[in-house]
Order: structure tokens, then C-alpha cells, then sequence
């Protein structure tokens, strides 16, 4: 826990700057984002030459409700590097997330973006309270997910030594906690409930630990999981957002002296809320589908990116920038087992490869101590015999564990045992208890 007597925010000008200040600098920024979308993006170009609207028609910020949305279909469309601004030869980094269905979705960065998203994690750990020369422990998984990567840089930029373990491998993260004293640790919310776990297990206090601040997110969790935390491990704990279209981590953050939602960096992203059926733009505080415009991007500039997350935007407190609540839900079919983005599509495509199961099935969400479990429950094709359709489950698991990188158990059920629905099918049926 930080010591609230002694607490002093730490904040780059522009985080305190007037209303006015920041909504000049999004104008000006936005105008060249939209430029640099249209001169250099053929797909966006033809999305705004549909739309019958041109980068010159942008003047005040109410003008950006006039320019077209973008998707993650627009990304899979172009899918590796048809959404890049810039020759490939600029770009220094490319990170992917999960698409839909069979390719991922792919985001490239130029060292100034790098430079960026480093700034931007950097302010968002300042915002928890952390301090340059503190230790951090970040478990967010390395690779083509942006959180450990996004995660360390930005702990590097502040000037923090890095600890960088990645993912899984539960009692070693307890053990190099104990051993290397980090005062932050970053990491989805589930796992460090699951690191928590482990100290119990192993009968060490997690109140005695060195951590004092916790920076979770990747996956939507509730006040009364922060409060175990909290007290549990005698830490602050608080909420990280983003996404790879935009960014990566740290979009938006809590700051530790107020945790009252996550203010978002409105210098770099540009945030509406909409009404997720018909797309129009709706005022503060009404909920709705969350919305990015990058402002200073160049490989990748994102135009009104439909998030799909559902939230609401709230005045400034403790930054001028504006907050946004929790997020709580989404208004797409999109699940995140584990803190892995798993849409029900991939798991359907994987299914239909395999000649012996049919395409009636259901994703069943439940949770098993701390951890998510998936159970794909798919029916056997009816001319297939027991053993075979068994085989097949078997092979479907794999799949699922080796393409789109989450656990699962597969039941194969006798065909016609699914419910049938009359109008859409119910493909998912989420049992996880909400706190
Ligand atoms: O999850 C980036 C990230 C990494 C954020 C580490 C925070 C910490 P994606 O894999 O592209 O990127 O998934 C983005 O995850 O649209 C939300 O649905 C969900 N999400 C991310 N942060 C939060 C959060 C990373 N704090 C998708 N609360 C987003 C709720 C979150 N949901």
C-alpha cells in the first residue's frame, strides 16, 4: 500500500491542462490523422470516398461524427499490413490479437509509435503510483500479445528496473516475487488471484510481500475483486485498458489516488461513446460502445475504431482527461478466458475442419478455483461412430489449445442433444460468477 500522508501525483503538463488546451491540441491532432488515414491507406480512403466525406471537411471536433467507422472486419480484410500508413520499412514492430475467425488481427508501430506507447505506460504506472527506480514484476504474457511488451517498455521509459516474466509457470512467479522484492507487479486480475492462491498454498503471508501496487487489466474485473486484492496482499490495486488497434495497454488508467475509472490519455486517443445499434454519438455520460481515434499514430492512424467495449464517459477528477467507467461488458460475442480474446467463430471454424463433428455447439464458461475453464460442447455428425467422434474431440482440443492458445475440455454429445434455438444460436453460455 502507498503511503497516502506522502503521496504526491506526478503528471506531464498536458494532463492538467484546461478543457480548452486539450480539445485544441485533439483538433489539430485529428486533422492530421485524417490526412494521413486518406493519403496513405487505400482502404480508408475508399471508406471515406463512400462515405462522401474528405479530410478537408474536418474542422471542430463535432465534425469527426461525420467520417466513417472502422472494424475489426476492415483490419482482417487487410489482413497482414494492408491498414499500414507507412512503408514497411518503418515499421519497427508488429503485434496481433484475435480476429474473428482464422487470422489474426495485425498492428504495426514506428519507433515514434513505440516511443508513444512507452510514454503512455509510463504515464499510466506514474498514475498508479509508481516511481522511477521502483521494481516491477510484469506477468502479462511477451509475444505477439501487446501486454508484456507494452507492459516493459513503459516500465523502462519511467525508469523502473523490469523484471520481465511473462505468463504462467505459477509457483516460480511466487517464488521470484519473494526472491527479488518488486514493489509493482502488473498482470491480469484472474491470475494474480491465482498467484494469491499459491502464496496461501504454500503458507506465506501475501501481506508480507514487497508489492505495494498492482496494475491489472486485459479482462473486465469488479470493485469487490479489488478489494480482495487489496486486502489480501495489503496493496493498491488498479485498472489498466486498452487494445492492440489502438495501442496496446494504456489507453486509459486509474489513478491511485481517486480509483474512481480509468482517464483516458486524451492527447494520444480520441474517445466517443455510441449507441452500439444505430451508431450515433451520444452524450457524456450515457453508456454505450466505446470508440477510438488515434491522434498521433503514424504506422497504423485508427479511425473511429468500434471497440465493442460497453462503458460511459465521465468528467475529469484527479487529470483533467476525461474517465471512463469500468468496463463491464461487451456488445459483441467476444469472450476472454484466461485473458485471452477467444471469439466463438474460431472455435466454430476449427470444428467444421473435423468431418466427424457437426456444427451444434455450445461454449460452456465456468470458473474452477480462480481460473476460467471452456467446455466446448459440439454434437457428433449422426453416421459417425463413438470411438471416431471421441478421436475427433480430442483432436479439437488440441486445436483449439494450439491456434487459439486457451485450455478446454471438448464433450462430444450424441447428435440432436444440443437445444435448437428458433431464431439465433446461443453459442455461448457464460456460468463465471460475476464478482
Ligand atoms: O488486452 C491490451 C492490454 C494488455 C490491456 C494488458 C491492459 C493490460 P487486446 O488483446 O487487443 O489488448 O484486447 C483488448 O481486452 O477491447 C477489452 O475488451 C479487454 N480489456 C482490456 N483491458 C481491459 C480492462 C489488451 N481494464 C480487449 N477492463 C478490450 C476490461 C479490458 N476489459
Amino acid at each position: 500500500m502507498l503511503d497516502r500522508t506522502r503521496y504526491q501525483p506526478l503528471v506531464d503538463p498536458i494532463e492538467t491542462a484546461s478543457r480548452d488546451e486539450i480539445a485544441a491540441l485533439q483538433t489539430q491532432r485529428l486533422a492530421w490523422t485524417l490526412r494521413h488515414a486518406y493519403d496513405n491507406v487505400p482502404a480508408y480512403r475508399a471508406k471515406f470516398d463512400a462515405a462522401g466525406v474528405h479530410p478537408d471537411d474536418f474542422r471542430r471536433l463535432e465534425d469527426l461524427a461525420r467520417f466513417p467507422f472502422t472494424t475489426k472486419a476492415d483490419l482482417r480484410d487487410n489482413y497482414p499490413f494492408g491498414m499500414f500508413a507507412v512503408p514497411q520499412d518503418k515499421v519497427v514492430r508488429v503485434h496481433a490479437s484475435s480476429g474473428t475467425t482464422g487470422k489474426p488481427t495485425v498492428v504495426g508501430y514506428t519507433q515514434r509509435d513505440v516511443d508513444t506507447w512507452s510514454s503512455v505506460v509510463a504515464r499510466s504506472i506514474r498514475a498508479a503510483g509508481g516511481r522511477p527506480g521502483m521494481k516491477i514484476h510484469i506477468s502479462y504474457g511477451y509475444g505477439l500479445f501487446t501486454g508484456g511488451l507494452g507492459a516493459h517498455y513503459g516500465a523502462e521509459k519511467l525508469g523502473c528496473m523490469v523484471i520481465p516474466v511473462s505468463g504462467g509457470m505459477t509457483e516460480r512467479q511466487v517464488q521470484l516475487i519473494q526472491d527479488f522484492e518488486p514493489d509493482i507487479i502488473m498482470v491480469t486480475p484472474s491470475y494474480m488471484l491465482a498467484i494469491l492462491d499459491e502464496f496461501r498454498r504454500i503458507g506465506v503471508d501475501p501481506r508480507s510481500t514487497s508489492l505495494k501496487i498492482g496494475i491489472f487489466g486485459a479482462e473486465p474485473w469488479t470493485n469487490s475483486m479489488r478489494a480482495e486484492i487489496e486486502d489480501s496482499f495489503a496493496m493498491d490495486a488498479v485498472d489498466i485498458y486498452g487494445l492492440s488497434e489502438v495501442i496496446g495497454p494504456g489507453v486509459a488508467n486509474e489513478c491511485v489516488e481517486t480509483k474512481d475509472g480509468l482517464h483516458i490519455w486524451e492527447d494520444h486517443f480520441f474517445p466517443e461513446v455510441i449507441d452500439p445499434a444505430t451508431g450515433r454519438v451520444l452524450p457524456d455520460g450515457e453508456k454505450g460502445e466505446l470508440v477510438f481515434t488515434s491522434l498521433t499514430k503514424e504506422a497504423m492512424p485508427i479511425i473511429r475504431y468500434r471497440t465493442r467495449d460497453l462503458t460511459r464517459l465521465l468528467p475529469g477528477t484527479a487529470r483533467s482527461m476525461r474517465r471512463m467507467e469500468k468496463v463491464t461488458g461487451r456488445s459483441d460475442d467476444m469472450m476472454i478466458v484466461r485473458g485471452v480474446n477467444v471469439f466463438p467463430t474460431q472455435i466454430e471454424e476449427k470444428i467444421l475442419t473435423l468431418p466427424e463433428l457437426s456444427a451444434h455447439y455450445l461454449v460452456v464458461l465456468a470458473r474452477e478455483g480462480r481460473l476460467d475453464t471452456m467446455d466446448i460442447r459440439v454434437e457428433a455428425r449422426p453416421d459417425c461412430a463413438e470411438g471416431e467422434a471421441r478421436r475427433a474431440g480430442d483432436r479439437l482440443c488440441q486445436q483449439v489449445k494450439d491456434t487459439i492458445g486457451v485450455s478446454c475440455t471438448v464433450s462430444v454429445l450424441a447428435a440432436g442433444a444440443l437445444e435448437r434455438s428458433g431464431g439465433k444460436a446461443r453459442r455461448v453460455v457464460d456460468n463465471r460468477p460475476r464478482d
